[in-house]
């Protein structure tokens, strides 16, 4: 059984270091995920992949099925969720290219289906989020980034913001004086899900540009899709270097 599941984002809607053995449709309670699950191996041990944006990268941040990917996942039996996802630098030293592993969260997200406890209940659930992310499993994705000589910020904070499109520069100040250093469309409620699961789970962010207002100009998809290529390729050798360690 595999231990360990991975959510490409933005840029990473395949794994081409990963030798594929098969792929699952599954249907879960919650509706559909993303597409169907494939299992493979990656650095000696069977993992899962699930695009989260779908394979064709169609679906955009505030339609996806959080729950039904995480409860797909959940089913598989894995204990460990790595989410990667694609974010802006807000921060002076959250420069594209580079990895972060957040350490918190902000959610600025609005009318996205948040929890699995509001329906059949027994009793209300409140589950702790004080450290929203798996430390065990941040601290592997740093010692892996380090092994494989791959610059990473040991912390941040993630601002999630609800899509899709790009924040105001005003937007932008407001989040860095909340305490954001990195902001992005998908980190809620995929984190805080994963939690209600039980699962430990991680984001390996990419920033693919500086936030709005603190880089020349406007954002363009070019600039985007320039920098996520190379951030992507490192995260898929942060991944091979990670997977041994488990
Ligand atoms: N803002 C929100 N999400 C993002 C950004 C951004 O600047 N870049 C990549 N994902």
């Amino acid at each position: 059984m595999p231990e360990l599941a991975i959510i490409g984002g933005t840029g990473l809607t395949s794994l081409h270091n990963l030798h594929i053995v098969r792929r699952e449709v599954v249907h879960t309670p919650y509706g559909e995920p993303s597409g169907p699950l494939t299992y493979g191996e990656l650095g000696g041990k069977e993992v899962v992949f699930l695009p989260r944006h779908g394979s064709g990268h169609n679906i955009p941040p505030h339609r996806i099925n959080y729950r039904a990917n995480i409860s797909a996942l959940k089913e598989t039996g894995v204990t460990k969720v790595i989410a990667v996802a694609a974010v802006g630098g807000i921060r002076t030293d959250m420069v594209p290219g580079r990895l972060v592993v957040p350490d918190q969260i902000i959610d600025y997200t609005w009318s996205r289906a948040n929890t699995f406890f509001e329906d059949g209940l027994t009793h209300v659930t409140h589950v702790d989020f004080t450290y929203p992310y798996g430390n065990d499993l941040r601290d592997l994705i740093i010692k892996a980034a380090k092994a494989a000589r791959l610059d990473i910020a040991e912390e941040g904070t993630y601002g999630a913001t609800q899509g899709p499109r790009l924040e105001t520069a005003a937007e932008i100040n407001r989040l860095e004086s909340d305490g954001c250093t990195i902001v992005g469309m998908t980190g809620m409620p995929e984190a805080v899900l994963a939690r209600e699961l039980d699962l430990s789970y991680a984001t390996c962010a990419v920033i693919a540009n500086m936030a709005a207002g603190r880089g020349d100009g406007v954002i363009t998809m070019r600039q985007i899709e320039q920098h996520l290529k190379s951030g992507m390729e490192n995260v898929r050798t942060l991944l091979e270097h990670l997977v041994p360690l488990l």
